[in-house]
């Protein structure tokens, strides 16, 4: 069986993280690109020279043609600009348009075939621009956000109660920005829901409230602390989380931002919602029961990325 292929477009520190994990885990070829020159070819030779150590043989190539991603199976999308201290994620809209446009015109050209998955904020209107430029089917192209924004919630939640993060289960639904809902009925501990753990006194509600609210900014946290860029590890396991559902069809129930078509009362706009993963790229959308709370929140979410959309139809008319 020929090995699989993996593009990642965007060789900066997410896009070098990731080629470090895909080559780690025997992912497949792995192709970086960038429009800077010489970056991804000298990533992906010091990555290349990890290989006699760590045991892999994946080849690696560093390029600026998008000629090379051809016959790629997943493409993973960061290419543009990450936020800098004061800067939301809002703020790089227009910078980061432009550079789906040219993305998604790469990808049409050459990887129309693979399984996209875009990380470039801000992300819920990327991810939609992206599949527009793109031309790819809608279940063939999610957006990266909700595995990274649970993983938070149970890092905070595995450190407030004492446990170990592997059996903290936490549940996050819409946008991937300051309006993301954490859903608490859906978030358990071993099966066990965390109100039942603040009832047995493992924590307060108003502790929980503030990791739910931490959890939203976890990402401007994050960059308030580095002042020079954005997290990209924690980003970049939560992408190959996905790409390995798709590639490996283990049909694993993950949060992500999917085009939805009537689920959640939304339609046509690109939303965080638990979906399957599959050989087939989102084989479904999973509709839960939420509270009237939840719904209220839910929807402020999904006003905020529609008029994230209604900013890019405004600076891009081919988007209208
Ligand atoms: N095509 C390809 N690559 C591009 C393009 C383009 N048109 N424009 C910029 N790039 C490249 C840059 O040259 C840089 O190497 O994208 C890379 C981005 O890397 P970083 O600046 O290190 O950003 P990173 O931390 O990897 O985040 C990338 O993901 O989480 C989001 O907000 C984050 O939008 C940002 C993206």
């Amino acid at each position: 069986m020929a090995r699989k292929k993996i593009a990642l477009i965007g060789a900066g520190n997410i896009g070098g993280t990731l080629a470090h994990l895909a080559a780690l885990k025997g992912l497949g070829d792995i192709v970086l690109f960038d429009v800077v020159e010489g970056v991804p070819q000298g990533k992906a030779l010091d990555l290349a020279q990890c290989g006699p150590v760590e045991g892999f043989d994946a080849e690696i190539k560093g390029t600026n043609d998008y000629a090379d991603i051809a016959g790629a199976d997943v493409c993973i999308v960061t290419a543009g600009r990450a936020r800098q201290p004061g800067m939301s994620r809002d703020d790089l809209l227009a910078i980061n348009l432009k550079v789906m446009k040219a993305v998604g015109e790469g990808i049409r050209q050459h990887a129309p075939d693979s399984f996209v998955i875009c990380i470039t904020n801000p992300l819920d209107a990327m991810v939609w621009a992206l599949r527009e430029f793109s031309g790819l089917p809608a279940h063939k192209v999610v957006g990266m956000a909700g595995v990274l924004d649970s993983a938070r919630f149970r890092t905070f939640l595995a450190q407030e109660f004492g446990v170990s993060v592997k059996d903290v289960n936490a549940f996050v639904l819409g946008g991937h920005g300051d309006t993301m809902v954490p859903v608490l009925e859906y978030s358990t501990v071993s099966g066990i829901p965390v109100a039942d753990l603040i009832k047995m006194g493992m924590s307060t509600q108003e502790k929980v409230d503030a990791i739910v609210q931490r959890t939203r900014s976890g990402g401007g946290e994050i960059v308030a602390l580095l002042k020079t860029g954005s997290a990209y590890y924690a980003p970049a396991t939560s992408a190959i989380e996905m790409a390995e559902a798709y590639l490996y069809d283990k049909k694993r129930v993950l949060p992500a931002a999917a085009e939805l078509n009537g689920e959640y009362g939304v339609s046509g706009l690109y939303v965080g919602v638990p979906i399957v993963i599959g050989a087939g790229g989102v084989e479904k959308v999973i509709e839960v029961e939420l509270t009237d709370a939840a719904k209220q929140n839910l929807q402020v979410s999904v006003d905020a990325v529609k008029e994230l959309l209604e900013a890019c139809r405004s600076i891009d008319s081919s988007l209208a």
